[in-house]
């Protein structure tokens, strides 16, 4: 779409009465959009929560836009409404003087909107939109590994070779996958896009190693055989079940009830009456 001339005979009958031209510039569809925005919002300042907040400000906004808009989006997609909400809500977490202290969740949502991974434009956003200094943003998105600094593939696998999934079989689960995935080496990502995989430490799931992260879901208790299986499951676009691929539930004892198999004896059990 074009660009819009303020003060043109076209602009002045929808532009120039909710946007008063201040200059000569040209105006973009997105720059209208931003406005628009920014206006249909204010009457909703206060944290939006519900559907029927979002419902409203997105018939606001419809209004809004409505007049003699016949080359512009009559609405904003109710998608980009609620990210904007979602980010409004995290920053309502935190004082206002502090609301900086939102910059990790903010930045993993742009992360997740952005296929993944955090580039540039995903750090200066959220700058602007927390209103720091974007050199804070920066400092933050390249010490904490979980931010990706490079477009990532569509499944991103994270296998942990930390010392007790590595006791446990752990490079040769990622032996597995490298082999599967037609050779690659950690840190690469498939020709198709698909996959991209790294090796990385200790994900918090030891009781179940050797373990690896498939976006946000862990498989667990792999051998080489079902780790071929749950990659096959994701290439043929199918979500296989997260967990242990064990068989045996959550990290129950894989051997049975080994401990406190024998009825307790006092003092405990017998010990007050609501127990004898
Ligand atoms: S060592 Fe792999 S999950 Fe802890």
């Amino acid at each position: 779409m074009g660009a819009l001339e303020l003060g043109s005979p076209r602009a002045a009958g929808s532009l120039a009465r909710p946007f008063p031209p201040t200059t000569s510039r040209l105006l973009t569809v997105q720059d209208v959009r931003r406005r628009t925005l920014a206006k249909a919002l204010q009457p909703h300042k206060a944290v939006m929560r519900s559907a029927q907040d979002l419902n409203d400000a997105s018939t606001a906004l419809g209004r809004s836009l409505h007049r003699h808009t016949a080359t512009l989006p009559t609405t904003i997609p109710r998608r980009e409404l609620e990210e904007y909400f979602r980010a409004q809500e995290i920053i309502s977490h935190y004082p206002p003087q502090y609301k900086k202290a939102a910059v990790i969740p903010l930045l993993d949502l742009g992360q997740r909107q952005n296929k993944g991974w955090t580039s540039i434009s995903v750090m200066n956003y959220v700058a602007k939109l927390l209103e720091m200094p974007p050199m804070r943003v920066y400092e933050v998105a390249t010490f904490y590994t979980m931010f990706n600094r490079e477009p990532i593939g569509e499944h991103f696998v994270q296998v942990c070779t930390t010392t007790p999934c590595m006791l446990r079989g752990a490079y040769d689960i990622l032996d597995t996958v490298c082999t599967e995935l037609g050779g690659i080496k950690p840190g690469d990502t498939t020709k198709d896009g698909k996959f991209t995989v790294i090796e990385v430490e200790c994900q918090g799931a030891c009781s179940n190693a050797p373990m690896l992260v498939v976006g946000d879901d862990f498989y667990e208790d792999l051998t080489p055989e079902t780790t071929k299986k749950v990659l096959q499951a994701f290439s043929k676009g199918e979500k296989p079940k997260p967990g242990p691929q064990s068989g045996r539930h959550t990290s129950e004892n894989s051997a049975g009830l080994t401990a406190l198999a024998s009825k307790p004896y006092g003092p405990g059990e017998h010990c007050t009456p609501e127990f004898s």
